[in-house]
């Protein structure tokens, strides 16, 4: 048997090339090696409530976007967190082995601290008992299925250290060897794609470049990233350049040599640098651009993906969960 790859993506509007390079591409390239579970978290999502309709339309962005890059939904078991009722249950045995002063180290909810605390409001305004036990939530994600890796970003390493612990709590407490440990696979650093702005690609500083835009969005935002105010005579830096450091991204090394050279001698200004850095994303974006368009405008087609991935995921949490309820008592 391979061992198991799982990981959870959040509907929450429309991946951008951070994701796809960060996190999407990573657990695309583990599918060929590993048994891949991926879903969608959607009821993590929740813990922000977003509108219905959002959280409908965001789910099957995200479905949509996954296999348009080319998940294969045959090979890897693809699926909707909320379908699969054995992650809640599970999920309170382990809130049950979650001491109450680990959540309240969670990075995500002290953030929350931190800015009401700054906002000199309430500190615990605004936060709801499903953002509080997220943690747990996404430990049962992964335990249920027994996941040997974890491919991530590293804002989730505190995540992963936790489902560790409350895994040993339980298999300490029975004396059993019930849940197995998962690994964290941190992509993120190996390669940190910059925004607009220079800073760190990320939904949170509005700097994104979304995956799939029409053409003209996606020129009209390349045109948007931050440049320095050379002129078109001077040489450049390329180095330095948010332009060309996402480039390169999506170049190979002859080709980003190439570029380089351009920068570098001088007589090209920033709007050709843009168009070029467009030319190359557009040309690798444009099959799947147009196979996005085609799935999304599919919901009975992606309802009945996603639905034969619940059931597949079900077949392997109901019998875990059958073994979880014997070991604590409550089946016989
Ligand atoms: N918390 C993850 C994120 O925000 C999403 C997630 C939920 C997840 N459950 C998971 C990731 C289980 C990996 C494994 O990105």
């Amino acid at each position: 048997m391979n061992l198991r790859s799982l990981t959870g993506i959040k509907p929450t509007g429309m991946p951008h090339i951070g994701n796809w390079l960060g996190a999407i591409k990573p657990a695309l390239e583990l599918t060929k090696t590993y048994d891949a579970l991926y879903f969608i978290a959607d009821y993590h999502a929740l813990t922000i409530t977003p509108a219905p309709e959002a959280m409908k339309n965001d789910t099957y962005s995200v479905a949509a976007t996954w296999l348009a890059l080319g998940l294969d939904p045959e090979k890897a078991v693809f699926y909707k967190q909320s379908d699969i009722p054995q992650v809640f249950e599970l999920c309170w045995l382990l809130n049950c082995f979650t001491p109450k002063g680990f959540l309240n180290r969670a990075h995500g909810y002290k953030d929350k601290l931190a800015k009401n605390k700054e906002l000199k409001k309430d500190p615990d305004e605004g936060i709801n008992m499903g953002f509080y036990s997220y943690p747990v939530l996404m430990a049962a994600d992964i335990l249920l299925f027994s996941a040997d890796v974890v491919p991530v970003g590293h804002d989730q390493k505190q995540h992963l250290e936790f489902a560790r612990d409350f895994a040993t709590r339980v298999n300490n407490f029975y004396q059993v060897d019930l849940f197995k440990l998962p690994e964290p696979r941190i992509t993120e650093n190996s390669q940190t794609v910059v925004g607009l702005d220079g800073r760190k690609m990320s939904k949170s500083y509005d700097n994104t470049i979304p995956l799939f835009c029409t053409e003209k969005q996606l020129k009209k935002i390349t045109n948007r990233i931050i440049t320095n105010s050379q002129d078109v005579e001077e040489a450049k830096d390329p180095d330095k350049s948010s332009v060309f450091l996402l480039h390169k991204i999506f170049l190979d090394d002859a080709q980003a040599e190439d570029v380089k050279k351009i920068y570098t001698a001088g007589g090209m200004g920033w709007g050709k640098a843009k168009s070029m850095l467009f030319e190359t994303l557009n040309e690798q974006l444009k099959n799947p651009r147009e196979e996005y368009n085609r799935l999304v405008a599919d919901t009975v087609y992606l309802d009945e993906v996603l639905k034969k991935g619940a059931e597949k995921a079900r077949a392997i949490a109901g019998p875990f969960l059958e073994k979880a309820r014997k070991i604590i008592g409550v089946a016989s």
